[in-house]
């Protein structure tokens, strides 16, 4: 069997749903050429303004977030393009001249209609296929660059603005999570005529304090900010947005925040995103991961009997309820198998903290005492080694 991973974005046909999301990997022609000769099937351009040049740049730009050694994202305080209007220009016009069939988006900012549509026209004169909106960035607010908003009504507006300008170029909308509702922003991008979401942007965060000098991070020359969080701690909040919006909006979705993998790649198209917009991952592992975002996406595909991505997206919404339309009353325990447990005791400290106290230690290593589990799963999100599932009591476990 083979597996087609094109997909229809905004009325246009990608050969795979792998885009490149606006960064500094996507501010240098030289790169998006290499991109996109690896196979990427699009890029979002690193967003420009009608003046980019008023901002200036503060370094380091990005500081690296940890969790128990483990990398979980990042946090930036990058702004605009280092590039002009004319540059950015000029890189989509040789861009689209050498690769006609990859899918060159242009990532704008402005703070009045006339900039809004001027910058529109210009990028769909250009050649642009699509047109997305940057209209929040969680630094950017006090130079006036954007409009910097997080809410339906100025949402709706900016969209109607671009989406009049931009003719039959189709025009994307980029939503924040830090956005009061972002359902009701989005179906006020649906209501203005624009042909889609991305969702979501970096997190407004601080990372940490230096506990020797006391300056929070990022450190700029004894002085701090705060940034954008992106990467895999965002993930969860982005597989949330994408699958809401999906639910109730027809709107086309770009997902953003924390695709790292194939199969986080996966996740997000089977809650109803379109296409993968992927940053952090690119900056740690760089444009090459292309390849194994695409036979991994496809072996899975393959497996699962999908022959096409619209086997794919939206494949796991009908499983999203409400939680008062969960099954009620049916009962489970923790079953921890010997054989696999490395006795750190994490569940026995787990339930002892916050369960039912229904883990004893017996010669240091857990047993369930079934009479006292109420299969809340505290146990099982603390193992260290996959030792615990939760089972239905049967004859098997002596419980009925
Ligand atoms: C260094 C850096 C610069 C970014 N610049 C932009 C930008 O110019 N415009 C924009 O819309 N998003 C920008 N982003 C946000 C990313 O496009 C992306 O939405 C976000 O990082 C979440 O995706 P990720 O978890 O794959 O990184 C930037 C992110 C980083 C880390």
């Amino acid at each position: 069997m083979s597996v087609d991973l094109s997909v229809d974005y905004c009325g246009i046909k990608l050969e795979n749903p792998f885009i490149l999301a606006p960064s500094p990997s996507t501010d240098h022609l030289e790169l998006l050429i290499q991109a996109f000769e690896a196979g990427w099937a699009g890029a979002v351009l690193k967003t420009v303004a009608v003046d980019s040049s008023i901002v200036s740049r503060v370094f380091p730009l990005v500081r690296r977030i940890e969790q128990e050694s483990a990398f979980i994202g990042l946090q930036n305080i990058d702004l605009v393009s280092e590039h002009s209007v004319e540059v950015i220009e000029q890189n989509v016009r040789t861009l689209k001249k050498r690769f006609p069939n990859k899918v060159v988006i242009p990532s704008i900012m402005a703070s009045t209609k006339e900039d809004w549509q001027s910058l529109a026209k210009r990028f769909v004169d250009a050649g642009a296929d699509i047109i997305e909106c940057s209209i929040w960035c969680p630094h950017g607010a006090e130079w006036g660059l954007c409009t910097m908003v997080q809410e339906p009504v100025g949402t709706e507006q900016i969209a109607r603005w671009v989406k009049e300008a931009a003719g039959d170029v189709p025009v994307v909308i980029k939503l924040s999570a830090q956005d009061s509702d972002i359902i009701a922003t989005a179906i006020a991008v649906e209501r203005s005529g624009a042909d889609g979401v991305c969702a979501i942007n970096t997190i407004k965060s601080i990372t940490g304090v230096n506990l020797t000098t006391l300056i929070p991070y990022p450190n700029v020359a004894g002085l701090s900010t705060y940034g954008g969080l992106s990467g895999p701690a965002l993930k969860p909040i982005a597989l949330r947005c994408t699958a809401e919006i999906a639910q109730k909006v027809d709107l086309d979705i770009a997902a953003s925040g924390g695709i790292t993998t194939w199969q986080d790649g996966a996740e997000f198209l089977l809650l109803g995103a379109n296409t993968l917009q992927i940053c952090t991952a690119v900056l740690r592992f760089g444009i090459g991961i292309i390849g194994e975002l695409k036979s991994g996406l496809g072996g899975w595909m393959e497996e699962k009997g999908m022959h096409s991505l619209t086997d794919v997206i939206g494949r796991s919404l009908p499983y999203l309820v409400e939680h008062s339309q969960l099954p009620r009353g049916i009962q489970f325990i923790s079953n921890i198998r010997a054989e696999v447990c490395k006795g750190c005791g994490n569940c026995y400290t787990a339930c002892q903290s916050g369960g039912h106290q229904a883990i004893s230690l017996v010669e240091g290593l857990p047993q369930v005492i079934m009479s006292k589990c109420i299969g809340c799963g505290i146990c099982r999100a603390m193992c260290s080694s996959g030792a615990i599932s939760l089972v239905r009591p049967t004859k098997d476990l002596n419980i009925i």
